[in-house]
């Protein structure tokens, strides 16, 4: 766990985050045991922006990669820094279950389920429901 988090904090150094000024890391732990870092990525547009986790999901995705083990998110917050909703989606969508690894300045830090943060999940079932 301390290597992954090692890794989500020099990924939070490349974050492109000019507008909200608000820097984060990420690096998802593959079940292949490769780990995969991000930085969020800002734009003056500013909805066109991605999160860290999505950039390091999309990598991960883009590589072959289908299933997680864990992720860890790093901010300069003083309270471990959440998924934001999008992230936890996206995430859902490859390993409910996967840990998720939170870590505040000073190195604060939270774990829990993917699945207890992101309760009732749209899912490829749920399309079936449709009419
Ligand atoms: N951000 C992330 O990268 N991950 C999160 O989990 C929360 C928010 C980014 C998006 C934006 O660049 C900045 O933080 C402020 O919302």
């Amino acid at each position: 766990m301390k290597k992954l988090v090692e890794k989500a904090r020099a990924a939070r150094k490349n974050a492109y985050a000019p507008y909200s000024k608000f820097k984060v890391g990420a690096a998802l732990e593959a079940s292949s045991g490769k780990v995969y870092a991000g930085c969020n990525v800002e734009n003056a547009s500013y909805a066109a922006t991605c999160c860290a986790e999505r950039v390091a999901l999309t990598k991960a995705v883009s590589e072959g990669e289908r299933s997680f083990v864990r992720i860890a998110v790093v901010a300069e917050t003083s309270e471990p820094c959440p998924p934001c909703g999008i992230c936890r989606q996206s995430l859902h969508e490859f390993s409910p279950g996967m840990e998720v690894i939170m870590v505040g300045a000073r190195g604060r830090t939270e774990r829990a389920s993917l699945s207890d943060l992101m309760p009732c999940a749209f899912r490829s079932a749920s399309l079936r429901g449709k009419k």
